[in-house]
């Protein structure tokens, strides 16, 4: 049978409705196919692949598009800047970390995807969007609940609803002629966008195992990095990094960057560094648990510094309930809730906490680790006459035997009464 008659045994009577449908596109195995089957099942395919900063070839994704499965419109559009303004810098307000650990790359990306799936699917009078998500991933949730809560069109998943495996893909690729790069096995699978690099599959999946280096693509193992470290001055406004000064190891001035570039040219100094590899032991969603490896060395360096500038400038109430506020919003963009009400109303709360992350940081780059060593806020609840313990100092330490006193009277009375010796 071949994998066209295999489909359409599967295909559910809300098909009939659909007669153009939106394909996000990568030019990949699986959306080369699902392009195909959709045009032999008579549906009109358009095609769209967004650059978000992982330097996509749209020229030859477009040209594969149009010369080799006929589809007459295609969409490349470069959001990356959007991708920056609108949803990076909120992981950078927010810490944004999965499970304390993932910075959600992959994830952030997905509500992207879906607004413009739905934007041009609106305009073109599409009556469904498809993409290549499988049914054991986050990205059917995020992308199937985003297109819903943003339309009323259908969502086409070939990969889950029809089945459909790798090799008869291959198979069906080459009876058709569709150039797929499969000639040699390629053990990973990739995502990729400014913020970061996830990889999965092959050796990966063995966690007892340590995940090999052909794996890596954005990062020098830090065994192998320089020797002497390089450092990166943030400048943080409003919680957001806005421009970036790289010293060497004297401190002195051997580029800048400002905006959007500061991620750019972060993930390459920090990647040489051997800063931003990341494993992770990951909760999907779909409750199982898989090894995920990412990279993202920009992403490292931004929020460890944007951590510390944090807690220089907010109190510690603020710090302790935004940690909490952190990881929940962290968890929504992970599991596919980013246009939920709690999510938007947490954004609210957490730009007012904002207001006051200003100043700059110093992050030292060396050998795998991106940490802080100094920081400066006009802003800082820190102040030197308080805290030193040379002459100078502005506390009355007097003040802290009445302190003391009355903030251990509760307990030291529970701890006598309770378990002290009767004398
Ligand atoms: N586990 C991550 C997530 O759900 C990354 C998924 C990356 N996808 C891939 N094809 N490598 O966000």
């Amino acid at each position: 049978m071949s994998l066209l008659d295999k489909v359409k045994q599967k295909i559910t009577p809300e098909y009939t409705e659909i007669k153009k449908c939106v394909l996000a596109f990568s030019g990949g195995l699986d959306t080369t196919v699902i392009a195909s089957l959709l045009h032999e099942m008579g549906i009109e395919v358009v095609t769209m692949t967004l650059e978000m900063g992982q330097h996509e070839d749209l020229k030859a994704i477009e040209q594969k598009a149009k010369e080799f499965l006929k589809i007459k419109k295609h969409y490349a559009i470069d959001v990356t800047k959007e991708f920056a303004t609108d949803y990076i810098s909120k992981a950078i307000k927010g810490n944004c970390l999965y499970e304390g650990t993932y910075p959600n790359a992959t994830a952030l990306g997905r509500p992207l995807i879906v607004k413009y799936l739905v934007e041009i699917a609106k305009k073109e009078n599409a009556q469904a969007v498809a993409h290549g998500s499988t049914g054991k991933g986050n990205d059917q949730i995020r992308i199937d609940n985003g297109v819903k809560a943003l339309s009323n069109l259908h969502v086409i998943v070939p990969v889950r609803e029809w089945g459909l495996f790798r090799d008869e893909e291959i198979d069906y690729a080459s009876e058709k002629g569709l150039p797929i790069p499969i000639t040699k096995k390629k053990p990973y699978s990739i995502d990729q966008n400014l913020w970061g690099r996830s990889i999965e599959c092959g050796p990966i999946e063995y966690p007892d195992q340590e995940v090999p280096e052909d794996a890596y693509e954005w990062t020098v193992n830090p065994t192998k990095a320089p020797d002497k470290p390089t450092y990166a001055e943030l400048e943080f406004e409003n919680g957001i990094p806005i421009t970036m000064k790289v010293m060497d190891e004297n401190k002195k001035e051997i580029d800048n960057a400002k905006g959007i570039d500061i991620i750019k040219k972060l993930n390459e100094i920090a990647g040489k560094n051997g800063v931003g590899r990341i494993e992770h032991m990951e909760d999907r969603v779909i409750g199982f648990k898989t090894r995920e490896v990412y990279e993202s060395p920009a992403a490292i360096a931004i929020l460890n510094a944007h951590k510390d500038l944090e807690k220089y400038v907010l109190s510690k109430d603020e710090l302790s309930f935004k940690a909490y506020v952190d990881n929940l919003w962290a968890d929504l963009v992970y599991t596919g809730k980013w246009y939920s009400p709690l999510k938007r109303q947490l954004d609210i709360f957490m730009d007012e906490t904002q207001k006051v992350v200003t100043g700059k940081v110093l992050v030292k780059l060396y050998k795998g680790s991106a940490s802080v060593v100094a920081r400066d806020s006009k802003n800082a609840l820190y102040n030197i006459n308080v805290a030193t313990y040379d002459k100078g100092s502005v506390f009355n330490q007097e003040e802290g035997r009445a302190f003391t006193k009355l903030y251990g009277l509760q307990y030291t009375t529970a701890y006598k009464i309770r378990y002290g010796e009767s004398d």
